[in-house]
């Protein structure tokens, strides 16, 4: 069967993180588009497991799609699981996520973000059916910067500004060698502050929903200094799957952005906006492990896959406020 994409046959995915954010939109776009999806998570509870398992229920319909609850840090997990699918492409998502959790955390990032990466890496190298492996990095890696212009992928990254980047950063280092020692082709996707329906309730505009809509004063921290290019996440998701059927010749990292950053301010007049209140608001100085701004430039993933995210900020909250207060009435019957 071809995808929509058109690109080629059915792929047996194995997606990691698929009861996460972006992992869930991911899994549901393509499933409708006729690929066979097996979902893995371990479903810890950083953020609400009520809302994992609700993402989890919106994707069990499907009849190409299997879910196995597990750890990717457990050595041999993954190979115990999968021992007997043909799995053809790898779409790694799992993640300890978040900048600032890891200043209060710092194992949990290198169990699922270092042991967990090299535990997929494993499972591919072991493998006689995987044909290529996508991961998810992080636009972190690039550190504190000036950004007049775009972040491109050819640029020094040597300086991540917290233990998270420091993570994705080895993600990057880890699917480097065993690309060149094992010839396991690999695509890396540095994020930017992907946001939408379903989204992480650890995440600034989620945070100035649920405070707005509840008549509460939000906390800003460094407003004047901070931009960030937030993407919206169905411009990822539609382009995942002719990424993933493209097998690179070895491995190869894109960013993806919206490239065209927004201020802090703008983000909270988005909110405001969308919730039809104004917000009260505290100002405190940056935090640390936070960047001041983000910046992509996507005209390797352009060129490579036709990657033109449209969805402008506004319209993004939008979607996410009204998907979220339908998530606040479930919750609340
Ligand atoms: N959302 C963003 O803005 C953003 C930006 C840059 C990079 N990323 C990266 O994209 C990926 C997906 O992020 P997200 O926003 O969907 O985060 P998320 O936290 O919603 O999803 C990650 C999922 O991975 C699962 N997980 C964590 N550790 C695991 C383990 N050891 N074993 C199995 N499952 C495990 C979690 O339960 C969760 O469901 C992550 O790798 C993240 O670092 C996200």
């Amino acid at each position: 069967m071809l995808g929509s994409t058109g690109y080629r046959a059915r792929m047996n995915i194995l997606l990691t993180g698929a009861a996460g954010f972006i992992g869930f939109h991911a899994a549901k776009h393509l499933l409708a588009e006729g690929h066979t999806v097996v979902g893995v998570d371990n479903l810890n509870d950083y953020y609400s497991t009520d809302l994992k398992l609700a993402r989890l229920e919106q994707l069990t319909p499907f009849p190409n799609f299997t879910f196995i609850a597990l750890d990717i840090s457990e050595k041999g997990a993954i190979d115990t699981a999968l021992s007997r699918t043909p799995i053809t492409h790898i779409l790694h998502l799992a993640a300890q996520a978040g900048v600032r959790y890891s200043l209060e955390n710092p194992h949990s990032y290198i169990q699922s973000n270092v042991v967990g990466h090299l535990n997929v890496l494993e499972y591919a190298r072991h493998s006689k059916t995987v044909e290529h492996v996508a991961y998810a990095s992080s636009s972190s890696v690039y550190g504190e910067r000036e950004a007049e212009v775009g972040f491109k992928e050819t640029d020094r990254v040597r300086e991540p500004a917290s233990l998270y980047a420091a993570t994705k950063l080895s993600g990057e280092m880890l699917s480097e060698s065993y690309a060149r020692l094992y010839d396991i082709r690999q695509t890396g996707l540095r994020f930017f502050t992907v946001y939408g329906p379903w989204g992480r309730p650890d995440m600034a505009y989620w945070i100035f929903t649920e405070k707005i809509l509840a008549g509460e004063p939000i906390t800003l921290f460094a407003p004047d200094l901070m931009k960030r290019d937030f993407t919206y996440v169905d411009d990822i998701v539609g382009v995942l799957p002719s990424l993933l059927a493209k097998t690179p010749p070895r491995h190869i990292i894109y960013n993806l952005g919206n490239s065209a950053p927004n201020t802090l301010h703008e983000l909270v007049e988005a909110v405001e906006t969308a919730c039809g209140q104004k917000a009260e608001a505290t100002i405190l100085p940056q935090q640390p492990g936070d960047v001041r701004s983000t910046f992509a430039d996507i005209s390797a993933a352009k060129r490579e896959f036709g990657f033109a995210p449209k969805t402008e900020l506004q319209t993004g909250i939008s979607e996410f406020v009204g998907w979220y207060r339908e998530w606040l009435e479930r919750q609340n019957t």
